[in-house]
């Protein structure tokens, strides 16, 4: 059970959801607009809010940011007109949970509710009571130190109970599947299967019978009835890895199975139904490939209804240490932590990652096989590292004279000029972090978290 409020001008509406959850044995409170709402909000405890989002005078986005402020805590699930789907995709974004296109079947609305509810509760449970606003280390398997990535982990958190389609976007090596792996293992269909699919890899001609499955004679070869990866998929998610590779002709028809969630197979003349969360990714850039013509803009939009960015790792050098961290781990099998040389902490946040995770992996790995007495020296590294360092020992320094770098956004450089700050501030204080934190009227765990490298010392 749990205490709802429901905020709709719509009379009809708010009684036919009061009969409906308070049949189901919650406790409902109705508001005929958003500014009374707001006033039910401050004065009582809710554990949901259901709100429209066209109403008069104080409509639902502006009743969403408030709740968001006042009562982090309240899931918050939004009523939409088809019409008003973008906007309801906005309210996602701006922390609602869900959305419910109107009219919506009651055990849609029962199921919403429920994973709503649900959640909520997982929340309250993690973080005992309070809402996750520190910057954590770990999600799950995903190491996010920068303030990119911890944004990437909130929104794989708030999306992953959804039903939506999900774009993941980033260059190669940056975590695009383990970020999908992440949306489904978050999700209510995590007991069912996770299904990668490397679109780039499937050969043209067999890439819709792969997908859709085929019936027997279907073509030359088709010699039974086979099932196809939607179908593999079912009652879990698939990911539609550089979904940028799929054919424009089998483009309307992934369409079409998104819209309808059926399929038909090849050679098949019956559609049917298939219950599967798609999360596709894509290492090129979709818009630009719908302006040259090859990627439908129609399915562009159907697939990036919500989408992640991955930042680039060298736009988040934060994350490179953690990463060298968690990657040594994973290597160790239980044996002894080894000593990192400063000289090779240096090389590794200098160096420019065009592989990004993937690359850091590789070297990590490359580092911990040439080990020599448990330690990880200049020595230890990829030759290509060392040289680029050589090459241009103060590429991290160029952010902070102000240089222009390509790639870099003006959030990168201000990151960059504020730990160049915070540590001149260490260092005016002898290295007394707990009176820099004072001086900079921050507390330490701040000042950790925008300097992780202070925290090994
Ligand atoms: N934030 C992270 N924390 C821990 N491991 C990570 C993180 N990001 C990436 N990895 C690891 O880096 C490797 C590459 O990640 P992944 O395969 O998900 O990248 P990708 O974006 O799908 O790459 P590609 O475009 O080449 O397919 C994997 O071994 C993954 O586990
Ligand atoms: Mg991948």
């Amino acid at each position: 059970m749990a205490k709802i409020l429901i905020a709709d001008d719509d009379p009809t509406i708010l009684s036919l959801l009061n009969k409906i959850l308070t049949s189901k044995g919650h406790d409902v409170q109705l508001a005929e607009h958003g500014g009374v709402a707001e006033e039910l909000l401050k004065s009582d405890s809710f554990d949901l809010l259901i709100s429209d989002i066209k109403m008069e005078p104080v409509d639902g986005m502006q009743l969403l940011r408030k709740t968001r402020q006042m009562r982090p805590h309240v899931g918050v699930i939004m009523l939409t007109a088809y019409a008003t789907v973008t906007t309801a995709v906005e309210a996602m974004k701006e922390g609602a949970f869900d959305y419910l296109p109107k009219p919506f079947k009651i055990d849609e609305l029962l199921a919403t509710v429920k994973r709503a509810i649900d959640y909520q509760h997982s929340l309250s449970e993690q973080t005992g009571g309070t809402p996750p606003v520190e910057a954590k280390k770990y999600f799950g398997n995903i190491v996010a130190e920068s303030e990119g990535m911890v944004n990437v982990c909130e929104m794989v958190k708030r999306v992953a109970p959804t039903k939506t389609t999900i774009m993941v976007t980033g260059q190669s090596g940056t975590g695009k599947e383990l970020v999908a792996e992440a949306l489904h293992s978050h999700s209510a269909r995590s007991d069912g299967p996770f299904v990668p699919v490397n679109c780039a890899a499937l050969p043209e001609t067999l890439i819709e019978s792969e997908l859709f499955g085929h019936v027997k004679g279907a073509f030359t070869g088709a010699n039974a009835n086979k099932d196809g990866l939607f179908e593999a998929a079912k009652g879990g998610t698939i990911f539609l890895d550089e979904i940028n590779s799929i054919p424009l002709q089998l483009q309307s028809k992934l369409l079409r199975a998104i819209q309808t969630k059926k399929i038909r197979k090849v050679g098949g003349n019956q559609e049917f139904e298939v219950d599967v969360r798609i999360v596709a990714a894509s290492n090129q850039n979709l818009e630009t490939l719908v302006k040259e013509g090859t990627f439908r803009e129609d399915l562009f939009y159907r697939l990036s209804v919500i989408s992640i960015e991955i930042p680039p790792l060298k736009q988040r050098p934060e994350d490179v240490l953690a990463l060298t961290q968690h990657f040594i781990e994973q290597e160790l099998e239980g044996g002894e932590y080894p000593a990192i040389d400063n000289a090779v902490l240096a090389i590794l946040q200098n160096y420019s990652w065009p592989g990004n995770v993937r690359e850091l992996e590789n070297v990590i790995q490359h580092c911990l096989t040439f080990l020599k007495d448990n330690k990880i020296t200049k020595e230890t590294l990829p030759s290509k590292l060392i040289i680029s360092y050589e090459e241009n020992p103060g590429a991290q320094n160029a952010a902070l004279t102000g240089e222009f770098e390509k790639g870099k956004s003006l959030k990168a450089f201000l990151r960059a000029k504020e730990k160049e700050y915070l540590k001149n501030v260490i260092n005016t204080m002898g290295g007394d972090k707990v009176k820099a934190a004072q001086e900079l009227d921050i507390s330490l765990a701040t000042l950790y978290r925008k300097l992780p490298e202070e925290k090994q010392d």
